[in-house]
């Protein structure tokens, strides 16, 4: 297992523990923060995701993004005093703040990341999200097609995602660190799409790794959680 602090306050709420909202709190903690803890074992989505990129993509450049940021707003109040959620939307946006923003919306992306991953997942959903994405996008081939396509599609460094903005779920794609969550977009599911998250087991076949998400990972209980 990679090493990792036993930090919570990040996903207090994943597990939908009594009392929790419905919809999974993630970025709800606050300075220091603390690398969450995996929710499978770090060889658990091999072989699509081996253990040595969980190795290097979650304890090397997620604890690294989470190092920066707790750097930054070290000995800021302000900051300090904020969730990671309000850091990434108090950030998005200003130049200014580029660097505090990159590393708090990365920490924010990863973490919604690996939740949007479970061993065996992957395929057609079911219930709620499926409903949806048969009225909101065209059935569950149309989504498939279309999620592949942002995501491989996406130049460079990003992510691709499912999300819900103003009641309708949709697709879209964004570069480096940027997140929908910054919008106030209700995020659903994400795909990295940076080479870190795929090199190792794919090196350039990016298409052949998003194929596999979809196939074998997508945790769709997630995003029927996100949705709420
Ligand atoms: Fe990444």
């Amino acid at each position: 297992m990679v090493g990792a602090a036993a930090g919570t306050a990040v996903w207090a709420a994943a597990d939908g523990a009594a009392g929790s909202p419905p919809r999974v709190s993630i970025g709800t903690g606050k300075a220091p923060h603390t690398l969450p803890k995996l929710p499978y074992a770090d060889n658990a989505l091999d072989p699509v995701i081996s253990s040595n990129t969980i190795g290097f993509h979650y304890g090397k450049h997620h604890q690294t993004y989470i190092t920066n940021l707790n750097n930054l707003v070290k000995d800021k109040p302000d900051l300090s005093a904020m969730t990671l959620e309000e850091v990434v939307k108090a950030s998005a946006g200003d130049p200014a703040k580029a660097g505090l923003f990159n590393n708090a919306a990365q920490v924010w992306n990863h973490t919604f990341y690996w939740h949007s991953m479970k061993p065996g997942g992957g395929g057609q959903p079911s219930g709620k999200i499926k409903a949806r994405i048969d009225s909101d996008l065209g059935g569950y081939d149309k989504f498939k097609a279309d999620f592949a396509a942002a995501a491989t599609t996406q130049f460079g460094s990003g992510w691709a995602w499912l999300i819900e903005d103003a009641g309708k779920l949709a697709i879209v794609k964004s570069g480096n660190a940027e997140t929908p969550m910054a919008q106030g977009k209700k995020c659903l599911l994400t795909i990295d799409v940076w080479e870190h998250a795929y090199y190792l087991d794919w090196q350039n076949r990016r298409a052949d790794y998003i194929a596999a998400f979809l196939d074998k990972l997508v945790n769709w209980e997630f995003a029927e959680k996100n949705l709420g």
